[in-house]
């Protein structure tokens, strides 16, 4: 039956009968925070790139991650800012690391907050690539070795999930080899499965100091144009033992997120990464949008195209929308 029979405005009336046919509805639970932990702040820096996402000192981030546990934010994911980069990012590994001493921090102060922790090398390197480099690429096998001692170590001092976003071939199932080895065989990977190569980290880069020195991140994220390789990537991060798979950025990506759904039955995680968030910020002050309508539309496509975890640097702001 079609018009005048069928009216499809008839469910849009009232905010009632609109709420009673509302297909995907945002909760704060879905969030996951992202937080910079900076080995030399003295005091929260805002990132410029990044209005209102700030670098914490580790004196600081368990208040910060209080609070927004508090908005009903149940998990965290932390960055860490070393004081010393090198060429092998050796000041990841050490027990007395930024993250490893902001995952204490934060668990002595509120041990139910779930902290997830990327395992990467970029912010550590002096290089700013995300392994190893042998002549003028990142070399797989080594960097692995890397990856899981870092996420041991993250373990060790108290994580209760870690996040390997380097995209080397392999390392979900050294991590996992390396984790069981060690007795965390209950810790869980989130494996940035699909990420690709995007214009849309520019932000993170300036609020990590993380930007490649040389070259890119070609020979190791995905192409943007890769739909097919996404879902393959993801199955091969399943199979090598990932407990909850991720496709990265969101926004731009909103296809693959509902082909991987598609795809598999794990938890699925979707990063709204800086630049969506940049985009969203700069767009409202301008006076273009408003920021809670623009970032509630934004998150809400996320989870409609079939994310279950969304992390946001929005996820404090949004949870208290979600509240009003
Ligand atoms: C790499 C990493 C990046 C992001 C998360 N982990 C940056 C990159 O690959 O250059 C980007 C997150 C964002 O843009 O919000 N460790």
């Amino acid at each position: 039956m079609s018009f005048p029979q069928t009216r499809m405005r008839r469910l849009r009336k009232s905010e009632a009968l609109r709420s009673l046919v509302q297909e995907t509805r945002l909760h704060p639970a879905d969030f996951v925070y992202p937080l910079f932990v900076s080995e030399t702040a003295t005091k929260a820096e805002p990132i410029d790139a990044m209005p209102g996402v700030f670098r914490f000192p580790v004196s600081e981030v368990a208040r910060e991650a209080e609070r927004v546990y508090k908005l009903g934010v149940p998990a965290v994911l932390l960055f860490g800012i070393p004081a010393r980069k090198d060429a092998s990012g050796s000041s990841s590994l050490k027990s007395d690391g930024v993250v490893q001493q902001a995952v204490r921090a934060i668990k002595d102060k509120n041990d139910r907050v779930a902290i997830i922790t990327d395992v990467c090398l970029c912010e550590y390197t002096d290089h700013g690539h995300c392994g190893i480099l042998k002549q003028d690429t990142v070399d797989n096998d080594t960097t692995l070795e890397l990856l899981a001692r870092q996420a041991v170590s993250h373990a060790k001092a108290g994580a209760d999930m870690v996040a390997p976003s380097d995209m080397m071939d392999g390392r979900v199932a050294a991590i996992r080899k390396a984790l069981d080895a060690d007795g965390f065989q209950d810790t869980p990977i989130m494996a940035y499965s699909a990420k690709f190569c995007s214009a849309f980290y520019g932000p993170f880069r300036e609020a990590a100091d993380s930007a490649p020195q040389s070259g890119d991140r070609r020979g190791y994220q995905m192409d943007p144009a890769n739909g097919r390789e996404a879902v393959r990537e993801t199955l091969l991060d399943i199979d090598e033992g990932a407990d909850i798979v991720m496709v990265k950025p969101a926004l731009p990506y909103l296809d693959i997120i509902a082909k991987v759904r598609a795809a598999c039955n794990m938890p699925l995680a979707a990063y709204n990464v800086s630049g969506e968030y940049s985009m969203v910020k700069l767009q409202a002050a301008q006076g273009l949008a408003e920021e809670r309508r623009l970032a509630l539309e934004v998150l809400t496509s996320i989870k409609r195209a079939g994310a279950d975890i969304i992390i946001t640097y929005h996820a404090a702001d949004a949870a208290r929308w979600l509240a009003e």
